[in-house]
């Protein structure tokens, strides 16, 4: 049996990808590799939202082929978003590839690698659209070995955000039907999935083009409806939505919905109104911040996450102070910060006053800290609650022996004393936190269950 192994890097809906890949590769009848040394073929998952996600995988095929020159039977691929930005390129800087598979042909991947393994020599190149393939991200490795599960449910990007690749590299909007989604999230909860995290790049999108809206709800709020009524599921996540589309309807969903988890990453990328406007991000910081509002006071303590660029050109420091200084007024229990990089083909590409690299350095440095240093002081306020975790068994790192950890309704993980993952794995438990570090939290044993 021919064993695959799959190297990610990127996201969640890149995580996804795998998973589905990997699924439709073992039901074709290939086993799946624990690395990459004991692997037959190697593929790696790309990203292209920044240039140093395109540089790691391509120095790490870099390294595989040496590889391949002692193992001249080992196949190698190129899957996902850099595969589909740079196409037969990819060949040119690296002839030994054999693969290379765009973002909407994931599902021909098994066909592929068959034709490989007979008398296919020459490296095969997909990255052609395909109508429909949104709902080819259906199938799950071993669903129900973890409690946790996500689900896609639409492709691609119709915002085109000036700084973004992602609308070139994913394409245009693509939902799955309710059904659908449905169907699958039913067959994990028959496994003894209790959570699900909805994935898409622009969620509050979803279905807008197919399903109308009803008595006031966006199709989103529909999907979430039907999601809530699954029996088995106990938990529901979404990411990411748009500022721009989360309006009363799905703020309501918050304590309506009970298995609506209280937690929202909302991406605001900027805290200048004139930076979001040179992005092309249609909302003000004002607007962004009533919807913060708007949930606090329907969920007090939601948590909030959030994406940020610093260094987007032209950014002045004045404007990267507000952008400080939003971070400090919402409060955010975690903040995902990034370098801009500069994507060739879009529009912030060619704008002036790209910053030097220096800068952006030291704008991240400061605005890190900042965010740390909050998300620091909302996780220690939660020493002395009672919260509700989900287990999901042991930590990978081996290092700490007999520890457990689950996750809060608000997403942060927390460790409790234990020795028995498949006993408590898949369970919700009450625990009461004794102890916070940086983005963890820990719990007592002594008070479990009670
Ligand atoms: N809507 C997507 C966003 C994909 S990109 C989602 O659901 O996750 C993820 C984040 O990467 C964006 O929110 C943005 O903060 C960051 N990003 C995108 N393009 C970037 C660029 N050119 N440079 C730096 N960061 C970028
Ligand atoms: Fe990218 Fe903006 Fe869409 S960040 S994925 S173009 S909402």
């Amino acid at each position: 049996m021919k064993k695959v192994f799959i190297k990610t890097y990127g996201c969640q809906m890149n995580e996804r990808d795998s998973e589905a890949v990997a699924a439709m590769l073992r039901e074709r009848g290939y086993g799946l590799a624990q690395s990459e040394h004991d692997a037959d073929i190697i593929l790696l998952n790309t990203c292209s939202v920044r240039d140093s996600a395109e540089q790691k995988a391509l120095g790490k095929m870099g390294l595989l082929t040496h590889l391949k020159r002692g193992k001249p039977g080992l196949k190698l691929g190129f899957m996902g978003c850099m595969a589909q930005r740079l196409g037969p390129e990819l060949l040119e800087k690296l002839p030994d590839v054999d693969l290379i598979v765009g973002t909407q042909k994931f599902h021909k991947i098994p066909d592929h690698l068959d034709h490989l393994a007979g008398n296919g020599h020459e490296p095969v190149v997909d990255v052609a659209t395909e109508q429909g393939s949104e709902a080819a991200i259906r199938d799950h490795v071993a669903p129900g070995a973890r409690p946790t599960a996500f689900v896609s449910i639409m492709q691609g990007c119709d915002m085109h955000c000036t700084f973004c690749i992602v609308p070139a590299t994913r394409g245009p909007e693509r939902s799955r039907s309710i059904g659908d989604i449905l169907d699958e999230i039913r067959a994990l909860a028959a496994e003894g999935v209790k959570e699900v995290t909805l994935l898409g790049q622009i969620v509050t999108s979803y279905g807008r083009d197919d399903i109308a809206i009803r008595d006031g709800k966006s199709a989103f709020v529909q999907l979430l409806e039907a999601v809530n009524a699954v029996p088995g599921i106990e938990r529901i996540r979404f990411t990411s939505p748009h500022p721009q589309g989360f309006r009363d309807d799905l703020i309501g969903c918050y304590g309506r919905l009970e298995k609506l988890c209280e937690q929202v990453h909302l991406p605001v990328q900027s805290g200048s109104d004139r930076v979001l406007k040179a992005m092309k991000r249609p909302y003000s910081v004002a607007k962004y911040k009533r919807i913060v509002e708007k949930l606090r006071a329907r969920v007090p303590g939601i948590a909030l996450s959030t994406d940020i660029i610093v260094g987007f050109p032209d950014e002045t420091e004045k404007e990267f102070q507000q952008t400080v200084a939003l971070v400090r007024e919402v409060a955010y229990d975690g903040v995902f910060l990034f370098k801009y990089s500069n994507r060739t083909g879009t529009p912030a590409a060619t704008m002036d006053g790209q910053l030097p690299q220096a800068e952006i350095e030291r704008r991240h440095a400061e605005l890190h800290a900042v965010g740390d240093e909050i998300a620091g002081a909302c996780n220690a306020r939660l020493v002395g609650r009672t919260m509700q975790i989900l287990v999901e068994g042991a930590p990978k790192t081996k290092k700490v022996e007999g520890r457990l950890f689950g996750r809060t309704r608000c997403n942060r993980i927390v460790f409790f004393p234990g020795n028995a993952p498949e006993c408590f794995r898949g369970q919700l438990l009450d625990v009461l936190i004794s102890r916070a570090k940086d983005y963890t939290l820990y719990g007592d044993p002594a008070i479990l269950n009670l």
